[in-house]
């Protein structure tokens, strides 16, 4: 077989295998999940049981994700779909919406475009960095690891376009074997261009279908919306009966001798090879009118085929039939690569059963999962876009009869691996360990473009007068680090002789819940002025960092009011604030309000502590932008409940807040 070599598949005469490391799944948010089904969930887990199955939305680099999936999934995938960017540019910025101000019947939502954020311009990089060369690397990564995650009935489906797809399909004959190729499909996603000057209108896009087995799942489908199925029907049922059903008539003669089928209806003679159908299934059509006598009983009986139980020609490898979504679609969710769902239809249903599980992990909007579970597949989409993973969420919570799904991630384990490979400790004593904290510690304090400083613990560095704080690796900003913060933030500018304000920014992965204010006002008491700063993700990507300007945006602040009426309590969002740096100048100028920025809000009106269990939410659509600002619930039982509040804004960013509920 001729092979495809690219600028990287070979390094030293060595053939370059994918990241396998596995690293374990962090489920953020559990959805639509009942309070019963979760004790349960809780039980078995703690008695070591499995527990039962949830699709999973997972947000994450496919890159460390599809390793992960390994350990669980290797075998087991009846289908994957995978539609990844196909041509450079495409896919890395999307288009936001700032909703209308609900207290102006006037006014109108306003678009702008989200510029790629660091992360999404670094795959960008990774798929487009070297070209063609770059991006083949980083498909056959993907495509290896896909191969283990098929079951032996398994297929998979690439969905891509003539930039690509001639490098693609020699790729796939490589890695799945030329004899597993089924079809490259032809879908035909829009009508002419208008104008062709030079070259021809583009007007289809590829999927390539392999399997791993020659033994795969097969469903055939049939279509009547095809050109050729509109001619078929157009001039095959011409003829109407007495009731006015559109039918066409066809014959009911045996190809090859069979006597048994060879006998006499109504007096009508058997043609020389007999009927097609036995006795009982002539008596069977004639009671159910399927039947034309002709008057003339020398001449032969024939079938009625009804125009409304004719189920389409069969589907071939041309897809002319499915028409791209436009704004007006009622799927239509806003994201730019948005594939109909009845593609994914068809492709679900050819390769896949009931129960099937069926993988994404390009998925964007979500349509995969969304189609998937309609059609009772379980699926596991992923997608490395914040603003992809917000919208396939609202998508799925829109789904009539939704299962509950968890939202995941890889979490601190994505950064503990990359703190040890990049800041490498060669050996295991508490001296290395400090060492290598340090050096980390060092790396943030240079991107926040602060100093480090000596001499105390809890203070990591200075910038502008304010001491600052780097929060570790693996563990969340506490309360008690912010005690241990203010009082050194205190004596330091005390002590300092220099008039050092007592200022302080702590910089974390994550923070406890609640801290935002419950801190400001610890540091308040403590007459420290401090401001809390997310460290983002981007900082674990070496060339994003390279190219520097990553910034710590500070957490936003939520207020929630709450009233307590017997064993009723209805909370309300009384306030939102958050750093609008990613909204462009001239479309902040709509956002009136500060609920314009709030797409979505949800609501765990008992909440353990550990994971966030969505139990009820509101949020905006194209069809129905208005959100609700408040929101009850009743408990049966008293008690003393943790009710928390998730908001996610329109950039798809979240902020939490939790409030103490005692019911009497
Ligand atoms: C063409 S879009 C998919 C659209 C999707 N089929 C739909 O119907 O909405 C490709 C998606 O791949 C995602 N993506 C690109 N590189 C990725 C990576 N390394 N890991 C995970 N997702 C990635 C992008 O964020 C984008 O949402």
């Amino acid at each position: 077989m001729t092979e495809l070599v690219w600028d990287g598949k070979y390094i030293n005469g060595k053939r370059q295998t994918p990241v396998r490391v596995a690293l374990p799944f962090q489920t953020i948010e559990t959805v639509n999940e009942s309070a019963a089904d979760r004790r349960k969930t809780l039980e078995l887990f703690s008695a070591g049981q499995t527990t039962a199955w949830r699709n999973r939305l997972i947000w994450g680099d496919n890159k460390f994700v599809l390793p992960s999936l390994l350990p669980e999934f290797s075998g087991q995938v009846d289908l994957i779909y995978i539609d990844p960017p196909f041509t450079t540019g495409q896919d890395f910025s999307f288009t936001a919406m700032i909703p209308a101000n609900d207290e102006y019947e006037q006014d109108e939502p306003t678009v702008f475009i989200k510029e790629p954020s660091i992360l999404e311009q670094k795959a960008y990089r990774d798929t487009w960095g070297k070209g063609v060369d770059s991006y083949l690397q980083m498909l056959y990564e993907r495509l290896s690891l896909s191969q283990e995650l098929l079951s032996d009935r398994g297929s998979i489906y690439l969905h891509c376009d003539w930039h690509v797809g001639h490098y693609i399909k020699a790729l796939m004959d490589e890695l799945f074997g030329e004899d597993n190729f089924r079809n490259e499909i032809i879908w035909k996603r829009k009508g002419g261009s208008a104008n062709p000057q030079n070259r021809l209108g583009v007007v289809t896009d590829s999927i390539f279908w392999y399997s791993k087995t020659d033994k795969i799942i097969f469903n055939p489908q049939f279509t009547k919306e095809s050109d050729e199925s509109k001619k078929y029907v157009e001039e095959r049922f011409n003829r109407t009966d007495e009731k006015g059903r559109r039918f066409m008539d066809s014959p009911l003669v045996s190809p090859n001798p069979r006597p048994n089928l060879t006998y006499s209806y109504k007096g009508y003679a058997p043609p020389p090879n007999g009927w097609s159908i036995s006795k009982e299934v002539m008596e069977r059509w004639d009671k159910d009118g399927k039947l034309l006598f002709p008057a003339d009983k020398s001449k032969r009986l024939r079938r009625k085929i009804f125009l409304d139980e004719y189920i389409g020609q069969p589907v071939q490898n041309l897809w002319n039939d499915i028409y791209v979504i436009n704004s007006q679609s009622k799927e239509f969710v806003g994201y730019d690569t948005q594939k109909p769902e009845s593609l994914l239809e068809r492709i679900i249903k050819f390769s896949s059963d009931e129960g099937s599980l069926v993988v994404d992990f390009f998925c964007g909007s979500g349509t995969t999962g969304t189609v998937a579970e309609r059609l009772g597949r379980r699926w596991v989409m992923c997608d490395l876009s914040r603003f992809a993973i917000h919208t396939a969420r609202k998508r799925l919570l829109s789904t009539l009869g939704i299962q509950p799904f968890s939202v995941q991630n890889l979490g601190k384990y994505e950064r503990q691996a990359w703190q040890s490979s990049e800041f490498k400790a060669n050996g295991e004593s508490t001296e290395l360990k400090h060492q290598q904290e340090s050096a980390y510690r060092r790396f943030i304090l240079d991107l926040y473009h602060a100093t480090p400083a000596t001499g105390h613990v809890w203070l990591h560095g200075v910038k502008a007068s304010r001491m600052v704080h780097v929060g570790a690796v693996d563990a969340p900003v506490t309360l008690s680090d912010i005690r241990a913060v203010a009082r050194e933030v205190w004596k330091a500018s005390n002590g300092s002789g220099e008039g050092r304000k007592a200022a302080a920014d702590i910089l974390g992965w994550e923070f406890a819940f609640e801290l935002n204010e419950t801190a400001r006002q610890i540091a308040a008491e403590s007459r420290v002025d401090v401001a809390f700063k997310k460290i983002p993700r981007e900082v674990l990507e070496k060339k994003a960092v390279e190219q520097g300007d990553i910034k710590f945006f500070e957490l936003g602040a939520l207020s929630v009011g709450s009233k307590l009426k017997k064993q009723e309590v209805t909370i309300e969002l009384t306030d939102f604030v958050i750093p609008i740096d990613d909204v462009p100048e001239d479309a902040r100028k709509s956002i009136k309000h500060w609920s314009q920025m709030i797409d979505y809000w949800a609501v765990d009106w008992d909440f353990k502590d550990d994971t966030f269990h969505n139990q009820w939410q509101s949020y905006r659509t194209r069809q129905d932008p208005k959100l609700e600002l408040k929101a009850n619930y009743d408990y049966s039982e008293p008690g003393e409940y943790k009710v928390m509040v998730k908001v996610i804004d329109i950039l798809g960013n979240d902020t939490t807040k939790t409030l103490d509920i005692k019911v009497k």
